[in-house]
């Protein structure tokens, strides 16, 4: 178990860029990426006390949910795996099968049961009695919510703050569910601000934070006041999830030539764009700035059967 909640491979990697230099700003990347290539980034975050539960509970194994591309769902079949529990993922789309992709294929590769269910029962994934229904197939399971959003999950994520030994101003996350954000909020001190991007098109991103603050029993006040150092930039989602353009393809291959870090389609190349954007208009001049590289990677093989070439 030791191995797997490992972080020593998430180095800080300093960039150095004309662009940084002339608005005077100290960027580094915080390499979850490099942690594990399939428990990358925040999943494996997310995870560790989750999995964590299993043992405490003597459960053997998690059954969680997501979509066809999952990078959760693959980090949790990895995750399991290396710990010896039973995985079982529930994946929205009945027409689906274990080969219908890369992500699918390496869930199964790595032991996971999929279990592929209409988009309408894929619906009730958040409710109590669903859950109670598909632990009577899938007894002694541990049910962690699609994209690893739980307590334990924001708790896991809160940690990585801790690793930062150097003084920062701002950091930087691609958000989702909001439970790596909101994590990481509650590890900043008193002067740091948080600035996140959501891939989701239309999303609120400070409704959504309040109430997962709000479930995890934090007080009012205490949300309010983590929410003033927060920032949200919500004009780059590319047109919603997983929507891309050229323009955001030919900012991560001219990223990935100057800095040698890929970035994926769906978070961290948005994130990392926005950022990019805000400090060439001069809005973060003088900040010493770490960027979350949150992982996703496993997901670009998708993205080049949809593209039909490389990316990088
Ligand atoms: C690579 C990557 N980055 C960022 C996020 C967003 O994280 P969260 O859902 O915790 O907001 C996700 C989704 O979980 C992700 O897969």
């Amino acid at each position: 178990m030791t191995d797997l909640f490992d972080t020593s491979l998430s180095s800080l990697s300093r960039i150095a860029d004309p662009v940084l230099e002339m608005h005077n700003v100290n960027l580094v990347i915080k390499r979850d990426d490099l942690i594990d290539p399939d428990v990358s980034g925040n999943k494996w975050r997310k995870l560790k006390y989750n999995v964590l539960q299993c043992e405490q509970y003597k459960n053997e194994g998690i059954l969680t949910f997501g979509g066809a591309y999952s990078n959760h769902l693959v980090a949790t079949a990895a995750a399991c795996y290396k710990a010896g529990l039973k995985s079982v993922g529930v994946v929205r789309g009945e027409e689906l099968t274990p080969e219908s992709n890369d992500t699918l294929r390496r869930c199964k590769d790595l032991g996971m049961h999929l279990h592929f269910v209409s988009r309408e029962e894929y619906h009730l994934r958040d409710e109590r009695y669903y859950h109670e229904e598909l632990l009577a197939g899938f007894p002694n399971l541990h049910v962690v919510p699609e994209g690893g959003a739980n307590y334990w999950g924001m708790i896991g994520c809160q940690e990585l703050i801790g690793e930062i030994q150097q003084p920062f101003d701002r950091i930087v996350v691609a958000q989702g569910t909001t439970t790596t954000s909101c994590g990481i909020l509650l590890g900043l001190s008193e002067h740091q601000k948080l600035t996140a991007v959501p891939a989701l098109k239309g999303f609120d991103s400070f409704t959504e934070m309040h109430s997962r603050f709000g479930k995890s029993g934090i007080d009012t006040e205490t949300i309010e006041q983590l929410l003033e150092k927060t920032e949200i930039l919500d004009a780059f989602h590319f047109g919603g999830y997983a929507k891309y353009d050229e323009v955001l393809i030919d900012f991560m291959r001219m990223f990935h030539k100057s800095h040698g870090v890929q970035l994926d389609h769906v978070y961290t190349g948005k994130a990392m764009f926005a950022l990019w954007e805000q400090i060439k208009l001069g809005r973060y001049d003088g900040e010493s700035i770490v960027f979350l590289h949150t992982g996703g990677l496993q997901g670009i093989a998708g993205l080049e059967e949809r593209m039909g070439e490389k990316l990088y």
